[in-house]
């Protein structure tokens, strides 16, 4: 982190530092990640590990009187000293990949960092900016968005210079009620640029009245567009990511792969795995939305080859009043694609047709009921669902 002088954090709380500490040099919320000179701050219940955290060695922390502001305003301090650019990324689906496969091309030719996994709220985003240094050169960060103003506030510590939205999809739209309103509330990454930056979106309809700006570029990608390299997967969305990816290092002049773009996904996203007899393995558990669900089905559906193919798929949550409606149309998918097998897990799965059992439990005993050798087997569903278990229960 670009050193912040106590000064800065003093106003935000009370603060307990080493009587020869003058600057912090880094921040955590975790007292267990602490290095030399790090500023601890407590958030939630943290003030119990205060002592833990200059016991590690950090020059201060900070038991602050309003804590998503405390975050804010040392992120916004970092950010303030830094040249670095800065690239927001938010987006129904996708902003983790996007971020994953970003970093994968810049970070050969530029100083660049990335959000940890899936870090994009008023916590993780503060720990993202915290780790920009005097020489970095490019700093991406995702954003979340599940509700209005989100994206206000982390932008407005943030101050992205290119601002990436992947899509617009019904993802917690019982938070939001429409579409419409789904894109305003992402559009507000748009009204965060400076003039002179860039908009990096889709070709999508209900975004287009908030790029009338006339004083940013905006860069609408062809999702089918040809890629100039290859790539170490093959998915469809994530080839629609890469081209959104790409638009993102040309316009911060980062030179495209020469050979093949090796990325490394964050966790339970496309993980693959070889199953008895030839068989395959696609645990995707982390989160569904129609949007991701039907990316994940079409995959399924290319990845099989021929090969019998079951799909263990769990409701869709935060959908509010037209959950059903978006949990039939899948349904409709799974029948269109001709899925083999279908287990379906949670109330609002009832909609899919298949198999349907209540609980993940359930849904693991009778996946290896029905599992046939040479089966290529999808997993998915919302987190809450805990289908974790049900890929765990196949064994490593
Ligand atoms: N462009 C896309 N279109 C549809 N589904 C996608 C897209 N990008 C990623 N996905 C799928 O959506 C899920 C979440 O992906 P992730 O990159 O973590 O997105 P986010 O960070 O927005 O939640 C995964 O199942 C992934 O395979
Ligand atoms: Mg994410």
């Amino acid at each position: 982190m670009i050193p912040l002088e106590l000064s800065v954090i003093e106003p935000l709380g009370r603060v307990i530092a080493r009587p020869w500490a003058d600057v912090v040099t880094g921040m955590q919320v975790d007292s267990r990640r602490i290095e030399e000179g790090d500023l601890f701050v407590a958030v939630g219940g943290g003030e119990d590990f205060v002592q833990h955290a200059l016991a590690r060695g950090a020059s201060a922390a900070l038991v602050p009187a309003d804590a998503f502001a405390a975050l804010a305003a040392i992120a916004g301090a970092v950010r303030e000293r830094s040249s670095a650019r800065v690239v927001g990324i938010t987006g129904s689906t996708g902003k983790t990949s996007t971020k994953d496969i970003l970093h994968a091309l810049c970070a050969p030719h530029r100083r660049t960092i990335a959000n940890e996994g899936n870090y994009n709220t008023e916590v993780g985003v503060p720990l993202t900016i915290c780790r920009i240094e005097e020489d970095t050169e490019i700093c991406i960060s995702e954003l979340a968005m599940r509700g209005a103003g989100q994206i206000a506030w982390l932008t407005s510590f943030v101050r992205p210079n290119v601002g990436v939205i992947t899509n617009i999809g019904p993802a917690h739209l019982e938070f939001l009620g429409s579409l419409e309103n789904i894109a305003k509330a992402k559009a507000e990454l748009i009204e965060a640029l400076p003039p002179g930056g860039i908009a990096v979106v889709p070709p999508e309809p209900l975004l287009e009245p908030y790029l009338e700006r006339s004083d940013i570029v905006v860069k609408r990608v062809d999702p089918t567009a040809p890629l100039p390299f290859a790539t170490s997967y093959s998915a469809a969305h994530q080839l629609v990511n890469t081209r959104m990816a790409v638009a993102v290092a040309e316009c911060l002049d980062v030179p495209l792969p020469e050979g093949v773009l090796n990325v490394e996904f964050s966790k339970h996203r496309e993980e693959e795995r070889d199953l008895p007899g030839g068989g395959l393995l696609l645990n995707d558990c982390y989160n569904a939305n129609p949007v991701s669900m039907r990316a994940a089905l079409e995959h399924l559906a290319a990845r099989a080859n021929g090969r019998r193919r079951v799909a263990v798929l769990g409701d869709m949550r935060e959908l509010g009043p037209e959950g059903p409606a978006y949990h039939a149309e899948i349904g409709e998918l799974v029948r269109a694609l001709g899925i083999e097998h279908v287990i379906a897990v949670g109330e609002l799965a009832r909609g899919y047709g298949g198999d349907w059992v209540a609980t993940a439990t359930e849904a693991a005993a009778e996946l290896v009921r029905v599992l046939e050798p040479g089966d290529v087997v999808l997993v998915k569903g919302s987190l809450a669902v805990g289908l974790k278990a049900v890929a765990e229960n196949l064994g490593d």
